[in-house]
């Protein structure tokens, strides 16, 4: 779980970096969208390192799922009989109990996302249009359910996040600095989630046009 979780996280801060740079301007949205395509050239041929980036994600996330399927199972065997009282669990809280259902949302979201983003098939712009178009006409304020969507997942995310960082570090045996860490798995958790959320927000508002 922490491996593929930890690739997911890089790939994140990475994904929410380079969404930023809308701020900068169509020009350099678009050539960054095109840098990632060429990345590695003339030594290598056009998207080889975006397809392997694609391949390593897409093994994440199906290993991700497969440890958690198999952790739960795990769990249940444990204990087939179940507690009597509801006693609060060390972890407690919000995020722990949602990282099941928190985890198909997300899911469910990256399949929306893929179609509207990449593929452009939900887009009102359609595949061939630049990713910056597609940005704009995606968060059009007459879509705001397109951007509502975003919203909620992207909280989501941020509740995903800041249990697994949490847990990660439990695996690793940092628990011992609990505050520290606990406030640190919060404040990545945060960061993302806003920053994933400037710019459908600066679209709806027409800060970017
Ligand atoms: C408000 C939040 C987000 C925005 C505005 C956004 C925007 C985009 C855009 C514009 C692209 C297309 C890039 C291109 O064609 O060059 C893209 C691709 C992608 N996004 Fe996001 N994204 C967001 C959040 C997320 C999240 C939370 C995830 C994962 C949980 C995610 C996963 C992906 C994936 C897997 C791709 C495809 C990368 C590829 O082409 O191989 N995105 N996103």
């Amino acid at each position: 779980m922490a491996v593929t979780g930890a690739v997911l996280v890089l790939f994140l801060v990475a994904h929410m970096l380079g969404n930023l740079k809308i701020f900068l301007g169509a020009d350099s949205f678009n050539h960054y969208a095109e840098w990632l395509r060429t990345m590695g050239s003339p030594a290598l041929p056009n998207r080889t390192l975006l397809t392997i980036t694609e391949i390593v994600l897409t093994l994440a996330v199906v290993l991700h799922m497969w440890s958690a399927v198999s952790l739960a199972r795990r769990a249940a065997k444990a204990r087939p009989v179940k507690y009597a009282a509801r006693r609060r669990s060390q972890a407690s809280g919000y995020a722990t109990h949602t990282m099941r259902y928190g985890g198909v949302i997300i899911l469910l979201f990256v399949i929306w996302h893929l179609l509207d983003m990449t593929f452009g098939v939900v887009n009102p712009e359609g595949g061939d249009a630049t990713p910056y178009a597609r940005m704009v006409a995606g968060f059009q304020p007459s879509r705001w359910w397109v951007t509502l969507f975003y919203l909620v997942a992207m909280v989501m995310v941020g509740f995903h996040l800041r249990h697994g960082l949490w847990s990660a570090f439990q695996t690793l045996g940092l628990a011992r600095r609990y505050r520290a860490l606990k406030a640190g798995a919060g404040a990545v958790a945060a960061v993302l989630v806003v920053g994933f959320l400037a710019a459908p927000v600066a679209v709806m508002i027409g800060v970017v046009k």
